[in-house]
């Protein structure tokens, strides 16, 4: 197995038979683990990254089976920040030396294009040394360039499969494998720093569908690949479905780091929810990203995309100090500055 670790490394690419044997995970997955360090640290040293996540909206029109905040969950408990409410998280994590945000939401009609972009015009007015991600969903071409014009850097927008048949089991017949494809892909072409990604484990995933997963990466070249084990939410159509594992999942991370050598990979709160130190693990497992949650504690329990979230009470000042603890026991430090993706150089 160290002989196939050691040609992805090298060739960042496999013969699908290769790939089925290093996802089934039957080998001492350290070797993996280690080799995918090694990589991470020729292009970013021990740096991590940090992105203060503020969750804008927990409305969402659409009605993904696997999402907590999916329309048809009427148990869900709504919110949606005001402009001043976003901005003041911006100021407290800007002092806090976030110099990355992410504002992410479900598709909320609230957020019209015009109101996003005069939102994102606004924190580069006020904060012209930061980056601004957005990760509000499908929307469609001219939209993102409105957004990318008022000075958005980034765009997160996880594909979740790269597998039409099982996109489809995984989403209502109003959502298209083919259109969010097709957002992915106008991202990249504006110019976005653009992410995707896919949860592991999701109900009905097979190995084959994981290749289709590294396949896919190699092709489109994201510039961040966020993924996080499959968790359940109780009150959405998949409330009795197995939860991902982690050792798959930590898996996965390495694969990608030895894929995109030099891709941006958060390690997931999903992931610290599946296991104490799961994001610990998921640093030494390749991934160079965190993000603590900049949200107000007052409306964090009502992000719920899945069950057992954690750091729903804690303050931004605890979460960064917990993480930049969590970082440093895991040896890598967290670093104050954008973390803009890295082209070649080390
Ligand atoms: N378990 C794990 N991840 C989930 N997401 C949504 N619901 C769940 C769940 N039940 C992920 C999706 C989405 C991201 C914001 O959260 O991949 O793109
Ligand atoms: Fe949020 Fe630990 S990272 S409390």
């Amino acid at each position: 197995m160290k002989r196939l670790i050691d040609k992805l490394a090298e060739e960042h690419d496999l013969a699908d038979e290769e790939w089925r044997q290093l996802i089934a995970g039957e080998y001492d997955r350290s070797l993996l683990y280690a080799k995918a360090d090694e990589v991470r640290r020729r292009y970013y040293g021990t740096e991590v990254y940090i992105r203060g996540l503020i969750e804008i909206s927990s409305y969402c029109k659409n009605d993904c089976l696997y999402c907590g905040i999916r329309r048809s969950n009427e148990n869900a408990r709504r919110y949606r920040l005001t402009k001043e409410q976003i901005l003041e998280c911006c100021e407290t994590g800007y002092g806090l030396g976030f110099r990355t945000f992410v504002l992410q939401g479900g598709e909320d009609a609230f957020f019209t294009t015009d109101y996003v972009a005069g939102l994102v015009r606004e924190m580069k007015r006020r904060y012209p040394d930061c980056a601004v991600t957005l990760s509000l969903g499908e929307r469609e071409r001219d939209d993102y360039q409105t957004w990318f014009d008022a000075g958005a850097d980034r765009y997160l927008l996880r594909h979740e499969t790269a597998d039409k048949a099982h996109y489809e089991k995984l989403h209502p017949p109003q959502l298209s494998w083919e259109h969010r494809m097709q957002c992915l892909r106008d991202l990249k072409d504006i110019g976005y720093q653009t992410g995707c990604g896919f949860m592991v484990e999701s109900p009905e995933q097979t190995a084959e569908h994981l290749i289709a997963e590294m396949r896919f990466l190699r092709e489109f070249q994201p510039h961040m690949v966020g993924i996080g084990p499959f968790i359940p939410h109780h009150d959405t159509p998949f409330y009795d479905r197995r939860q991902g594992s982690l050792e798959r999942t930590l898996t996965m991370v390495a694969l990608i780091r030895l894929t995109l050598p030099q891709a941006l990979i958060p390690s997931t709160t999903a992931l610290g929810t599946i296991h104490p130190q799961g994001r610990e693990l998921g640093l030494r497992a390749g991934a160079n990203v965190v993000m603590p949650n900049l949200s107000p504690v007052s409306v964090r329990k009502q992000y719920a995309l899945y069950d057992n979230k954690i750091c729903t009470g804690d303050e931004a000042a605890e979460c960064i100090a917990c993480m930049t603890g969590r970082v440093a026991s895991a040896g890598y430090r967290v670093v104050t500055g954008r973390g803009d993706w890295r082209n070649g150089c080390s």
